[in-house]
């Protein structure tokens, strides 16, 4: 596709203006058309601060305007699916930030969907874009890893118990921890390692109240996995790792090791990784080659801004080039269900005490 593309976004809170508009200003010949938020407030904050002039509080507004090429949905979980169906019935090109949905058939449904509608669908499963990640992936799928015989992931974060809006009402959420964070971490697995067989886990609601409103999510989640490849996985995410601080100045790990060697990424060190090779002596520190430094074809100037926060708006760039190359995004929807499906198991597996098969087509 040639000539300017037209988005319009769905959702105007604290992802579209950290990552969202950032990065669509980095696209060449990419026009940010319309603007929807529910909270009139919000919209009229986003549209001072853009100059966007077409605007609704009501997404059915948007998504039915012939000029819309793409739209991106950056709104609370629950309503991700009926936002997306309504835009692929529209016949746009839709990104949707993660979790897709609150569970796998409505994920599995908006993926099916969108293929059948020739559109091209993305899930922002950003932390993909971190240099050190890209790199770590060509390592693994270049063999250096060798057989894989265990994933772990650490996010540790201290939210203490501020209050946290939607993302602390099941109905709005559908989960906690889970779906915040681990559900990038998850990604990553899949990425790294492929998909997970069955798994075991826990989740805790340790504050049940957050300065005064109830919160029914988990502020903790564990689990515990085998691959299709048998490999073993063990994932942990917090909210209450106190000390920890928030975001990229938090832990956010992930360990591979395989029959050739160990690889360690850590989001905060984005152009390293640590590695160490079978019977060696120790991990060493590995610097990531220049050219994974941005996305491929990205005119992204990787040393321009905060590093730990520009990688982020790679992710716009690679929905733009899927859009303008008629081909598959990365992450696309279908990722967005396979993690789904984990975390639907995660749930289920919490609340029984029971070990939970994945599905097949994972
Ligand atoms: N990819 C990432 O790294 C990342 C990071 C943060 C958030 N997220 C995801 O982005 C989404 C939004 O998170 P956020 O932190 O921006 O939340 P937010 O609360 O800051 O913003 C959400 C906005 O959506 C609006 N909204 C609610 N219902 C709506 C509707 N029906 N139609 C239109 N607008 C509606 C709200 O008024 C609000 O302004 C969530 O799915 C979250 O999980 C992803």
């Amino acid at each position: 596709m040639t000539g300017t593309l037209n988005f319009a976004i769905v959702g105007c809170g604290g992802i579209t203006l950290q990552n969202h508009l950032p990065g669509l200003a980095l696209c060449p010949e990419v026009k940010v058309t319309a603007l929807c938020d529910a909270d009139g407030a919000t919209l009229e904050r986003a549209r001072r601060q853009t100059g966007v002039t077409i605007t609704s509080t009501d997404y059915e507004d948007i998504v039915r305007r012939e000029d819309i090429h793409a739209v991106i949905i950056a709104t609370p979980n629950y309503v991700h699916p009926t936002i997306a169906l309504a835009a692929i019935a529209q016949g746009k090109h839709v990104l949707c930030e993660k979790p897709l949905a609150l569970n796998y058939a409505d994920a599995k449904a908006m993926a099916d969907a969108a293929d059948r509608g020739n559109v091209r669908h993305m899930t922002a499963f950003t932390y993909r874009f971190v240099p050190a990640m890209q790199y770590l992936n060509h390592l693994i799928k270049r063999g250096d890893l060798g057989q894989p015989y265990h994933y772990r992931s650490c996010r540790l974060q201290d939210w203490g118990t501020r209050n946290l809006g939607w993302r602390q009402v099941k109905k709005l959420a559908g989960s906690g921890e889970l779906g915040d964070m681990l559900s990038h971490r998850i990604d990553f697995a899949h990425l790294l390692v492929g998909p997970m067989q069955r798994l075991v886990a826990n989740t805790k609601i340790l504050h049940h109240d957050r300065e005064g409103k109830p919160s029914d999510l988990d502020d903790w989640v564990g689990i515990l996995a085998d691959f299709r490849s048998g490999a073993t996985g063990v994932l942990e995410s917090s909210k209450l790792a106190s000390g920890r601080n928030e975001s990229w100045r938090s832990l956010d790990y992930v360990e591979i090791n395989g029959s050739e060697a160990s690889f360690v990424f850590t989001t905060g060190e984005w152009n390293k990784l640590q590695t160490g090779k079978v019977g060696g002596s120790g991990l060493e520190s590995l610097a990531v080659p220049r050219e994974f430094w941005s996305w491929p074809g990205s005119s992204r100037d990787p040393q321009a801004g905060d590093p730990l926060v520009t990688f982020r708006y790679d992710q716009a760039w690679e929905f733009v080039d899927a859009i303008r190359n008629q081909r598959r995004c990365v992450p696309d929807f279908h990722d967005g269900a396979r993690a789904q499906a984990v975390m639907e198991a995660a749930n289920e597996s919490a609340e029984s005490g029971r070990w939970f098969d994945l599905p097949a087509e994972n």
